[in-house]
């Protein structure tokens, strides 16, 4: 099958509230506008963004719980806004929070109620509970009320209800938010292992670490649009290379700056204050400069500090945020 498993096409949306003295203002805010994008069955895409970039609002819109104000998408060939109910039955929806989650009974009969929802045949239920339970660590608590859960204890019962009914598509936004280290990482690799079985992910996170370390691409949202998409290697050649330097001191002239800038493979320099110092942070495209190229040319600085790192996925990040505004 060559068809995407998720594709979105021209996506827009917009929110009319009403705020201010007796509700009589009205604002208009474009959550999305224009969302282009395609994920290949098996993959694992990961969509990061600030804060109201809209990739709630696109994962809502993309599981069909949110029409778009404009545009199509299409999940397993099936096109969401107008025929959501062959859609929901073949994808797992996790938003987190609080919501969602019948608090007076234990999570052992909130994921009996889902399965039932999801139309699981009785005599497979029970053993596909203890299984998702497990998955998700949460057998010890399996017949705890849920309003003794702690938010990660919800969180994880979210995940399990997410993937109860063997999804083919799983939308997971920021699956691991509120979890301790260790549960996070159990959740990465319930991640990976979901994957291996075929199923496709969309997932938002703010954690860089965590995208770099599970998505196949990445695409990154800013006001509504998508800025990139891409493998984290081909991202890192986009901002300017995967190496970088960073160059500490006090104070750098012009000049010095624009014989860094003639040095081979340097594609950008971003300059910025550190406490009583200066910080310079190189983008370096080839193999060729070495720590003492750019030290020979700040060869007057006193207690000069140049160091080398890869161009970490935040680094990305930030310059494509940067970019888009
Ligand atoms: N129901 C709503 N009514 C009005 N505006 C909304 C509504 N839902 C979202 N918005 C607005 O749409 C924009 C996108 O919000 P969204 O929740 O999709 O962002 P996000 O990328 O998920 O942010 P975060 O990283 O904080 O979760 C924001 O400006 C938000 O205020
Ligand atoms: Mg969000």
């Amino acid at each position: 099958m060559n068809e995407a498993a998720i594709e979105a096409h021209g996506i827009g949306r917009v929110f009319e509230s009403r705020k201010g003295f007796l509700m009589q203002e009205r604002v208009r805010t474009v959550a999305l506008d224009g969302v282009e994008l395609s994920v290949r069955p098996g993959e694992l895409f990961g969509l990061l963004g600030p804060n109201g970039a809209g990739k709630t609002t696109l994962t809502k819109i993309l599981s069909t719980l949110l029409l778009p104000t404009r545009g199509q998408a299409k999940v397993l060939g099936v096109d969401v806004a107008r025929n959501p109910e062959l859609v929901r039955p073949r994808i797992g929806l996790v938003l987190g929070g609080e919501r969602g989650l019948y608090n007076r009974v234990s999570a052992r009969e909130n994921l009996r109620y889902f399965a039932d929802l999801f139309g699981i045949p009785v005599e497979r239920r029970e053993p596909r509970i203890v299984e998702v339970l497990a998955r998700v660590g949460l057998t010890d608590s399996a017949d705890r009320r849920v309003e003794e859960f702690s938010r990660g204890m919800k969180q994880k019962l979210h995940l399990a209800r997410g993937i109860l009914h063997w999804p083919q598509v799983l939308f997971l936004d920021e699956p691991t938010i509120g979890l301790d280290p260790r549960s996070a990482r159990e959740t990465r690799k319930l991640v990976r292992g979901l994957v291996s079985d075929g199923v496709t992910i969309f997932l938002t996170t703010h954690y860089m670490f965590e995208a770099e370390e599970l998505c196949h691409r990445i695409a990154v949202l800013g006001h509504g649009k998508i800025i990139a998409t891409d493998t984290v290697a081909a991202l890192r050649q986009l901002v300017g290379g995967d190496r970088t330097f960073e160059v500490e001191g006090y104070g750098f002239e012009d000049a010095e700056l624009a014989q860094l800038r003639r040095l081979p493979g340097v594609s950008k320099i971003v300059s910025e204050e550190f406490g009583p110092r200066l910080r310079l942070t190189l983008r370096v495209r080839t193999r060729e400069i070495v720590p003492e190229d750019i030290r020979g040319v700040l060869l007057n600085h006193a207690e000069l500090s140049v160091r080398e790192r890869g161009t970490s996925l935040e680094d990305v990040y930030l310059d494509l945020v940067e970019e888009g505004t």
